[in-house]
C-alpha cells in the first residue's frame, strides 16, 4: 500500500490545502494529513481542533486520516511506512524554504520523497494567515474555507482580542 503523509499547520485548513489532499489522495491508496504541534508557534486553533476540522472536511474522502504530531516529520514517516511527503506549492516565493525542507528531510529519512503539487489557480494567494487577517476584521472568507468550518472560523476570530475580553 502507497501511503503519502500531507504535513502542515492548518491553523486553520483552506480550500488550497483541501485541494492538495483531494489531489494527493488519487495519486495514493492512503493519506495522512499530519497536523503538526509546534508549541513555539502562537496558534489560534488547538491540534485537536485542528484535527477535527480537517475531519470534517475530509468525510467524503474514504483513503484520508487524520493525525497529529510533535517531532520530526521524518521519522513519524518511517513509523507510518509512507512513500511520500505531499506538499502544496503556491509561487516560487514558497519554493526556497520548501526545498530546504525536502532536502533536510531526504537525509532523515533516505526512503521519503517529497512530491510537491502545484496549487490550483484560484488558491494561489490563499493562506491560513491570510484567512485569519480578513476573519479578523470580519471580511468574507467563504470562498477561501470548506463551508463546513466556515461557522467556526468566524465565530473564533472575529476581533479575536475583544471576544477574549468578554471571556474573562
Ligand atoms: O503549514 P506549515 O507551517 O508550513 O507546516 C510546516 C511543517 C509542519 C510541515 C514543518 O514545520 C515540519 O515538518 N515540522 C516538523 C519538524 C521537522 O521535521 N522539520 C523538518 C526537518 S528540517
Amino acid at each position: 500500500m502507497r501511503i503519502a503523509v500531507c504535513p502542515g499547520s492548518f491553523d486553520p485548513v483552506t480550500k488550497g490545502h483541501l485541494d492538495i489532499i483531494e489531489r494527493a489522495a488519487k495519486l495514493f491508496d492512503k493519506v495522512i494529513v499530519l497536523v503538526s504541534v509546534n508549541p513555539s508557534k502562537n496558534c489560534s486553533f488547538t491540534a485537536e481542533e485542528r484535527v477535527e476540522m480537517i475531519r470534517r472536511c475530509t468525510r467524503h474522502l474514504e483513503t484520508v486520516e487524520v493525525d497529529t504530531f510533535s517531532g520530526l516529520l521524518a521519522e513519524y514517516v518511517e513509523k507510518v511506512g509512507a512513500c511520500a511527503i505531499v506538499k502544496g506549492l503556491r509561487a516560487v516565493s514558497d519554493f526556497e524554504y520548501e526545498f530546504q525542507q525536502s532536502l533536510a528531510n531526504k537525509k532523515l529519512n533516505a526512503d521519503a520523497e517529497t512530491v510537491f503539487l502545484t496549487t490550483a489557480s484560484q488558491n494561489m494567494f490563499l493562506s491560513s494567515s491570510l484567512v485569519k487577517q480578513i476573519a479578523f476584521f470580519g471580511g468574507n472568507i467563504a470562498d477561501f474555507v470548506p463551508a463546513e468550518i466556515l461557522e467556526q472560523i468566524v465565530t473564533r476570530l472575529h476581533r479575536q482580542e475583544e471576544n477574549e475580553g468578554e471571556r474573562v
